[in-house]
This record gives structure tokens, sequence and C-alpha cells, in this order.
């Protein structure tokens, strides 16, 4: 008997339980009715009479100490349900750290958003394309430069294929798909095989911008560029188109603003001259619409050309090209407002 009572003693001190459940199921493991602490009870009658007086202290003993151990058990699980009650749910979660939006993305969109409120909608091309997309149809005579090795990166050395050295090319896709009315505007990733400096990279970003209708004239593309410049960069901003050449365009302009930095009256910056460059514009040439299959004595149309870098190298006075791509997060946090 008294071994008994000890070895239940060991085993009782040693209790764990990882639920309600299981705690209960200890419970009436020794101390319900068929327990085997109540159990023992029912065996002290056997016990020899001068030995009652220990046994009966043991067994009270070891009835009181099992349970203690169960109530012990009881509490913690109580404190622990306590514990958990005491998260306060209503408390602000954790801050998430978010990214900050690409200075070119930003810009980019700012383009969009401008033009998109005179009826300008974005379409989007290949970044690799055909000879004709790239060039062909946009009038480069086979001979161009543009065409070089030099300037252009092919494909497995295919002449055909190549990465597109600018997002005209979509303008020619749009035009043979789509019947005028047309006013898209064109954003992209652009290459030209260029040695990578603080002013130029063999990757950069364009925006063209492209409106075929009847009756569409230079007045309607200065107009539309004059708006563009004064919602980018304020509006006392001054523009001047300067001739000049694209194949795909006649006549050709490139449109300078008053400097952003001086206002115009001339700086380090602008090389003392108050403008800067800013975009490549003119008339859509009448053998592209040709090539296309746009009748072009019933229609004629306005192009214009961006580089994102150079709008936001004025924008932000970013001046070198090379932070672009980078991905240095302290250049890229400084955009966290803008
Ligand atoms: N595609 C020209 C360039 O990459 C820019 C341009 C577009 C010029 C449309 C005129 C019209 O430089």
């Amino acid at each position: 008997m008294k071994e008994k009572i000890q070895a239940l003693r060991t085993q009782i001190e040693q209790l764990k339980a990882a639920n309600q459940e299981e705690l209960e199921s200890l419970r009436i493991k020794y101390l319900s009715k068929k327990g085997e602490i109540t159990e023992l009870f029912s065996e002290f009658r056997n016990v020899p009479n001068e030995q009652k007086r220990e046994i009966g202290q043991l067994l009270n003993e070891l009835k009181t100490m099992a349970q203690e151990k169960i109530n012990a058990l009881r509490d913690s699980f109580v404190q622990s349900n306590a514990a958990k009650e005491e998260t306060d749910l209503s408390r602000t979660a954790d801050p998430v750290a978010l990214g900050t939006r690409h200075p070119l993305s930003l810009v980019r969109e700012e383009i969009i958003d401008i033009f998109s409120r005179i009826g300008f909608t974005v379409a989007e091309g290949p970044e690799v394309d055909d000879d004709w997309h790239v060039f062909g149809a946009l009038n480069f005579p086979p001979e161009h430069p543009a065409r070089d090795m030099q300037d252009t990166f092919f494909v497995e050395k295919n002449p055909d294929v190549m990465l597109r050295t600018h997002t005209s090319s979509v303008q020619s896709r749009v035009m043979t798909t789509q019947k005028p009315p047309i006013r898209v505007l064109c954003p992209g990733r652009v290459y030209r095989n260029e040695a990578i400096s603080a002013r130029a990279h063999c990757f950069f970003h364009q925006v063209e911008g492209l409106y075929v209708d009847k009756n569409v004239s230079f007045a309607d593309l200065k107009q539309a560029l004059l708006y563009f410049a004064r919602e980018m960069f304020g509006t006392e901003t001054q523009i001047r188109l300067r001739p000049s050449y694209f194949p795909f365009t006649e006549p050709s302009a490139e449109m300078d603003i008053s400097c952003n930095l001086c206002g115009g009256k001339g700086c380090s910056f602008c090389k003392h001259t108050g403008w800067v460059e800013i975009l490549g514009c003119g008339m859509v040439d009448p053998n592209v619409l040709e090539a296309c299959g746009i009748d072009s004595h019933v229609y004629t149309g306005y192009a214009f050309g961006m580089g994102i870098e150079r709008i936001t190298n004025l924008k932000y006075q970013i001046n070198d090209l090379r932070l672009f791509s980078e991905n240095d997060v302290r250049f890229l946090r400084e955009f966290e407002h803008a």
C-alpha cells in the first residue's frame, strides 16, 4: 500500500495537461468515483489496524496533493487565457514599410495624365520589333545610319529583328491597325547602342504622341505642346520650335522650353541661352500615312516624341542618367513625396 501511494505521488507530481480536456481526463483518472486514489481509499479497509493511522494520513495527503496539482494546472490555463484576452485588438497595426514610385514612373504618369485630358489614350507595342515597324514604315531610307549596328541592337544578328530604338514603332503599329481619328500616346522603353555615361545610356524611355484626323494642322500641334509645357513646367513657361529633320515627319521641329531654372534669363543649366530642348515633333510625313494604309489626301497628322529621362532631369535637376537604373534606395526615397 505504501509503495502504491508513493508511486502515485511521483506520477502526480509530474502531471502535465495541454488543455482543459486533458486536465479533465486526469481528474477522472485519479479523483473520480472510480479513480485510482478513490480506489485506494476503498482498499483502506484491508489495511492492518496497526498501520491504519499512518496509511490513512498518507492517503489523505495524497488526495490533497492530487487536488492541488489539478487546481494549479487549471489555474495556469485560466491565466494564459487571460493573457490572450489582454491583446488589444483596437491597437493600430505595425506600420508596413512602403516603397516609393520610381521618378521615371512618376513623370511618365504625369505626361499621360496631361495628354489624357485632351483626349489621348495609351497604346503599347513590343520592345523587340521588326525593321518595318521601327524604320521601314517610318520612311527611313535603307542606308539611314540609325539602321546601322552602331546605333541599333539586333537580335541574334538578324537584321530584321531588333530592340526598338524609338517608340515611333508603336505609331506604325497603331496606324496599320486602326482607322482615323487616332489620338494615342505611346510610352515605353527604347534601346540604342551607346556607351554608358552621365548623359547617355543604352536604354531609356520615351513617350510618343500621334494624332491623325481630317484637318490636323501644325497649329494644333503647337497648341497641344504649349498646353503640355505649361501643365508640366508651370504656367509661365514659354516654348519655341526650331526647324529640324526626322524621316517620318515633314515639316519637323525640335521644341525648347524657357529654362525652368532661371525662367529664361540665362544660367549655367541652359548654357546661358534661356532655353532647353525637350522634344522632337512634326507633321506625319504623307509617305508614312500611305505606308500604313491611310489616305494622305484625306488625313493629316502630327507626332511628337520626348525622352522621359530628359523631362525628369529638367523637373528634378538630376544630372546623371545612371542614377535612374542603379536602384539606389537613397536616390529613390527622395521622390517619396513627389
Ligand atoms: N522618334 C524621335 C526620336 O526618337 C522623336 C520624334 C517622335 C520626333 C515623333 C518627331 C515625331 O528622336
